[in-house]
């Protein structure tokens, strides 16, 4: 393979999004925009990738500081083609070049691949046919259909404003002809700006050859200005991820009403039901069913378990054939081990549960660890903060706690203690025994009438 060099301009304003943000940080799928186009150059294994960053931009540079980039600044935004120069001392004399647009987060792989596969002695170009040309620059072609020069909207005459091929901004060259031809641009024009899109005209005229290669995807090669484009394309985004998953055998009940901000890995015959949101890293195992209204993020689900709907987990891992939810609330730092169970508002942070424990109704388990085979009784708490400082609860196996229990930590039940209900349990619990704290005296009042409402 020929030696590749990728530039991708990313110093335009932005002004359409109203925003303090720099456009190209704006997300997609949880990803910034300028991060989708990184990927999709790192695919194309290039030597170097020079991104052509704005002044103020330097929060972009620091959003993607841990990669191998080339970082340009062009101070004063005067054009594409005066962006490209800024690149030009870093370009190799050997390679070619593909330019790309920061701001086009869908851009595909396979069409820069097109472009690249022809570009080491000729130009060329990515376009396509759009209903409305207005504002793109017009592929101009002579007599016998070769391209002869992008005109840009502006400086289009009215017949040239006909032609529906637009300009997609994305090509590729030799680097020899680009620095030769980036050399004699000139800046008059309607605009009064340093165009790129000029080069084809010099190459025409140099006898190189220029290819326009039309792409029918739209959605590849659209920028993103407003906030209106970004809600498109996140929705389009967000379909493309579902198709993916239903190609895979993943069974989605509406691939419209799926969103994945990250990347989710499906095993064999998972299920997902109506508006589930994953973000992050998840992995489901084979079987996983996730019922309606999940926002799982940051989790590894083993095989055959069932997250019952509106279940939130963050940060967490779930064992095999486990039963969560519906309503159940699984904080960062927990494990749950294999056939485990944990019912409606039922809050578990940092806790370690093990297999085939049960905490089913209206708890918080908080900083614990748990043991096997443990019940855990409606309503208990583990009171692990005094206001200050943290402390753990250890439930050893085969505990039983009975309803509306306190567990005041640091504390540790032991191996098959048995707490009764209503118990506030401040001192460690021996194993095997039953241990209770409650209000000892249990009055009742004989002829006792519940007050009535008074009439005014
Ligand atoms: C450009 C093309 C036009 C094409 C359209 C596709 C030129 C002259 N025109 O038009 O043919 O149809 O894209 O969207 O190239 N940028 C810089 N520095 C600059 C100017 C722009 O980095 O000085 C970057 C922008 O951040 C953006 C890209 O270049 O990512 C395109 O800039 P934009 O202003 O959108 O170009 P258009 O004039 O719309
Ligand atoms: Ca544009």
């Amino acid at each position: 393979m020929p030696n590749l060099n990728v530039v991708i301009l990313a110093a335009g304003k932005g002004t359409r999004m109203h925003s303090d943000l720099p456009k190209v940080l704006h997300e997609v799928g949880a990803m910034p925009i300028l991060g989708h186009v990184l990927a999709c150059a790192k695919a194309l294994n290039p030597s170097k990738i020079i991104v052509v960053y704005g002044y103020g931009g330097e929060i972009v540079k620091q959003r993607f500081a841990d990669d191998s980039i080339i970082w340009v600044k062009q101070a004063e935004q005067l054009g594409t083609g005066h962006a490209v120069q800024q690149a030009l001392p870093h370009l190799d004399a050997d390679a070619s070049t593909l330019i790309l647009l920061g701001d086009v987060p869908l851009v595909a792989s396979t069409a820069c691949q097109k472009l690249i596969n022809q570009a080491s002695d000729q130009l060329a170009i990515l376009s396509f046919n759009k209903a409305d040309p207005s504002g793109y620059g017009r592929i101009v072609r002579d007599g016998s259909g070769q391209v002869s020069a992008i005109v840009e909207h502006k400086d289009a005459s009215d017949q040239q404003r006909q032609i529906k091929e637009v300009n997609t901004g994305m090509m590729a060259m030799p680097n020899g002809r680009l620095v030769q031809w980036l050399a004699t641009l000139t800046n008059n024009n309607a605009q009064g700006e340093y165009y790129l899109t000029d080069i084809v005209a010099l190459a025409v005229q140099q006898g190189v050859p220029v290819v326009a290669e039309i792409t029918e995807d739209e959605w590849s090669v659209t920028g993103i200005n407003a906030k209106s484009d970004l809600a498109q394309i996140e929705r389009i985004y967000q379909q493309r991820y579902a198709q993916q998953l239903l190609q895979q055998g993943v069974t989605l009940k509406d691939p419209n009403r799926i969103d994945v901000r990250g990347d989710l890995q499906c095993g064999r015959d998972v299920e997902i039901d109506v508006n589930c949101l994953f973000e992050g890293q998840v992995q489901l195992g084979d079987g996983v069913k996730i019922a309606p209204n999940c926002v799982i993020k940051n989790a590894v689900i083993a095989a055959g378990t069932q997250i019952a709907a509106f279940t939130h987990v963050d940060d967490a891992q779930i064992g095999v054939e486990a039963r969560i939810g519906p309503f159940a609330r699984i904080r960062p730092g927990t494990t749950l081990a294999d056939h485990t169970h944990v019912g409606n508002f039922v809050e578990l942070k940092n806790a370690q549960v093990g297999s085939t424990s049960k905490i089913n109704h209206l708890s918080y388990v908080g900083d614990a660890t748990v043991g096997k085979n443990v019940n855990v009784g409606a309503g208990t708490i583990t009171c692990n903060y005094d206001g200050a400082n943290k402390f753990r609860t250890v439930i050893e196996d085969d505990v039983f706690i009975g309803s509306d229990t306190q567990l005041v930590a640091p504390i540790t039940l032991g191996k098959g203690a048995t707490i009764a209900a209503g118990s506030t349990i401040t001192k460690d619990a021996p194993a095997g025994q039953l241990t209770f704290c409650r209000a000892k005296d249990q009055k009742s009042i004989s002829g006792w009438k519940r007050p009535v409402k008074i009439k005014k």
